[in-house]
């Protein structure tokens, strides 16, 4: 079976990585890659907002199912074009991408299903915003309506912090939208949690603590995220139920009353307060760098898994996960979230040696005369697997040590709740 991935980062090298090892697989391409994707799959270079050139390779290649990584493509209609024209491909349509796409039309949708999520208000108005600010109280999250990378949300502690913020969103800093959504603030522990839907079932498809700050214990400004572990040691049984049942199970039913029933990878990040779930986000895709550790725990086949669900045919499919932790920490470029260096030179990443439990899934890379350099703010996920998270971490760590990238820097502490010197995780 052909595949191509549409993407470029650590989540579709991952991706990649796990269709790869399938004996189902026939040709693998990845639009357009990086310099990990290009040990495993044919990178095409283009640009994935064009959707004729993006369908002009699919035809070319063969493909048989097209799997696209990251939002911007969903947001904008890339499975509604190429289904159009007969490609199957694996993911929502354009109108279930507001779940991700407009945080306006995911709270009203919270709103009309009782689906727990924290108290809103949506603006195109500073004074109406005024207002709602001094109702709520701080802290006070606002946010941009659109897509904005992970980057349009603030946690405000001032009045005047909010205020600033308010009116940049409403000046036009994020291109996407100029509306603004202020959210009350939860409090409680984040839990990412997945999802993998077809018209006719859902299944489970892992949990994943995502760190999300540039700093060591949670500090500085919001990035895409710094590392991630999997599974997440919040979920238990009976929070699993609640989560079917208070979240996920409606959304998927009022998407179906809408007449666009949630197809492809569906993940929700919750915060977690005694024990009850509340919905922060949705993003229609996988996390990144979640995606990372969860391929790596991932048993089952994923072109099976994926074929059948193109086919909507998962209602008997088990999926499996191996019992390993696992922990993945992204290295970046100095200076990220903010300008961040390009084009240098990372050395020493052919001398470590890769196996099932550890994996370096490139990001921002490229090569150029057999040398990996780097060209985005977030650069490699060094990801390993153990029993133990520890020890995982530690092997991480390791592998850090030996690429040791002058221009790079990452967080050492990724799973510090978790990981306690004195405990036995
Ligand atoms: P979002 O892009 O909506 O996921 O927000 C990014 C991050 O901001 C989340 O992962 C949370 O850490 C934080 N956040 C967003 N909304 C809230 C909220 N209502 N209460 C507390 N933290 C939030
Ligand atoms: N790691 C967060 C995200 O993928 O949105």
């Amino acid at each position: 079976m052909n595949f191509a991935v549409i993407g470029s980062g650590g989540r579709e090298h991952a991706i990649c990585y796990k269709l790869s090892q399938s004996k189902r697989i026939g040709r693998l391409i990845c639009i357009p890659g990086n310099a990990g994707t290009e040990k495993i799959a044919e990178n095409i270079d283009e640009n994935i907002s064009d959707f004729e050139a993006v369908y002009k390779i699919i035809k070319r290649k063969e493909i048989d199912i097209v799997l696209v990584g990251p939002e911007q493509p969903l947001v904008d209609g890339i499975v509604n074009y190429l289904k159009k024209r007969s490609i199957k491909v694996f993911g929502p349509n354009q109108l279930a991408s507001q779940l991700e796409g407009s945080k306006s039309f995911m709270k009203e949708m919270c709103k009309k299903n009782n689906i727990p999520t924290a108290e809103y208000g949506v603006f195109e108005n500073f004074n109406e915003a005024e207002n709602f600010i001094k109702q709520i109280g701080i802290p006070i999250v606002v946010k941009a309506d659109g897509l904005a990378a992970g980057k349009g949300v603030s946690i405000c502690k001032s009045i005047e912090e909010a205020k600033k913020k308010i009116i940049e969103i409403l000046d036009g800093k994020f291109e996407s939208s100029k509306k603004v959504v202020l959210e009350k603030f939860l409090k409680g522990e984040e839990l990412s949690y997945f999802v993998i839907v077809d018209e006719n079932s859902y299944h489970f498809f892992g949990s994943a603590q995502d760190h999300k700050r540039v700093g060591e214990r949670d500090t500085g400004p919001n990035t895409g995220g710094m590392g991630a572990y999997s599974p997440s040691k919040l979920l238990t049984k009976e929070l699993d139920k609640k989560i079917r049942k208070k979240i996920i199970e409606p959304t998927l039913i009022s998407m179906k009353n809408l007449g666009n029933p949630y197809t492809g990878f569906l993940y929700a990040g919750l915060m977690i307060n005694d024990g009850e779930p509340y919905l922060i986000e949705y993003n229609i895709r996988m996390g990144d760098p979640e995606c990372q550790v969860l391929m790596m725990r991932l048993k089952t086949d994923l072109v099976e898994i994926v074929d059948l669900a193109t086919k909507n045919s998962m209602q008997n499919l088990k999926i499996e996960w191996k019992n390993d932790n696992c922990i993945t920490i992204v290295l970046c470029a100095k200076g990220y979230p903010e300008k961040y260096i390009k084009d240098s030179e990372i050395k020493n990443l052919n001398k470590i040696l890769l196996n099932k439990k550890k994996q370096i899934f490139h990001a921002g890379t490229y090569k150029k005369n057999e040398k990996t350099f780097s060209k985005g703010g977030r650069v490699l996920n060094i990801t390993c697997a153990d029993e133990k998270l520890s020890s995982a971490r530690e092997n991480s760590l390791e592998i850090l040590e030996k690429i040791n990238w002058k221009d790079g820097f990452f967080r050492k502490d990724i799973g510090w709740k978790v990981i306690k010197d004195d405990e036995n995780n």
